[in-house]
């Protein structure tokens, strides 16, 4: 899976908006929630398994807990990836910890335990991996909070060129810009469902480095438009090479996989 790990200087056109951003390549695949097929995701357990793999980027979702600890999580609540039940945004750190993360998905992982942010930063820097965070913004949250205790953190352990900060929440990726305001220095991923016609506002609004999109819902048009404008464009998520396919003739940069072990030998750069 070589060209999953493509991370080397490459110039690619940028329009007015991103000129002054690092030109580095995203990876052609990157681990959604850690290597999710074979793994409970967003946990340790998971990006090991991406990493051992060879991935080079993982996609994980953060979260905040009731005491305002950043932990690695994608429902609202725990039930469906854990022993326990309840709201996320409830439990302190210790409540969180107590839980097991990893039985749910299989016996061979019982004992995982809920990862924070600091823990899953430091593996991943330890691994020497690349990221794409994105802040998953509660109901009822603050999303500049989210920010705050998140974009700083990340931004301290990984290097830019390594880190792509993404969310559905434009409030929260607003806050992540103020942060950090230099797009050098913070790649920010502009995260949709179905790309809407107003998405080039707001990438250059926020200064983005990409756009993201539900693959089963982008067009050719808009796939094209975005990559004309000089933007990354990502896809989540892909976990069948063939039906994908097309899509990297549009122009797409980048797909988040389940599994990204089921597109060897059939990207783009492969034939
Ligand atoms: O970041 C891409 C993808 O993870 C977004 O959807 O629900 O899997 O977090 P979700
Ligand atoms: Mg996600």
């Amino acid at each position: 899976m070589s060209a999953s790990s493509i991370d080397a200087s490459e110039t690619s056109p940028r329009s007015s908006a991103v000129s002054s951003s690092p030109t580095l390549a995203p990876p052609r695949l990157i681990a959604h929630r850690g290597l999710s097929a074979s793994a409970p995701e967003n946990t340790l357990a998971a990006v090991r398994a991406a990493h051992e793999a060879g991935s080079a980027w993982v996609e994980l979702d953060v979260q905040l807990l009731a005491d305002g600890t950043p932990v690695i999580w994608h429902d609202a609540s725990v039930n469906r990836c854990s022993n326990g039940r309840g709201r996320l945004a409830k439990l302190c750190l210790a409540e969180a910890r107590r839980l097991d993360v990893g039985a749910w998905f299989d016996a061979a992982f019982a004992g995982e335990r809920m990862a924070t942010l600091d823990e899953m930063l430091a593996l991943i820097k330890t691994l020497g991996m690349g990221l794409n965070l994105e802040l998953k913004l509660a109901r009822g949250h603050d999303p500049a909070a989210l920010a705050e205790a998140v974009v700083p953190k990340a931004m301290a352990m990984l290097p830019a060129a390594r880190l792509i900060v993404s969310s559905f929440s434009g409030p929260s990726l607003n806050a992540a810009r103020a942060l950090e305001p230099d797009p050098a220095r913070l790649r920010l991923g502009r995260l949709y469902d179905k790309i809407p016609k107003g998405w080039e506002a707001d990438a250059i609004r926020l200064e983005a480095f990409s756009v993201h999109s539900d693959w089963t819902r982008l067009t050719e048009s808009r796939a094209r438009a975005i990559k004309a404008a000089g933007y990354r464009l990502i896809c989540y998520t892909a976990n069948d090479p063939l039906t994908f396919a097309p899509l990297w003739q549009w122009g797409v940069d980048a797909a988040i996989s389940d599994d990204p072990r089921r597109f060897a030998g059939r990207l783009p750069d492969d034939v």
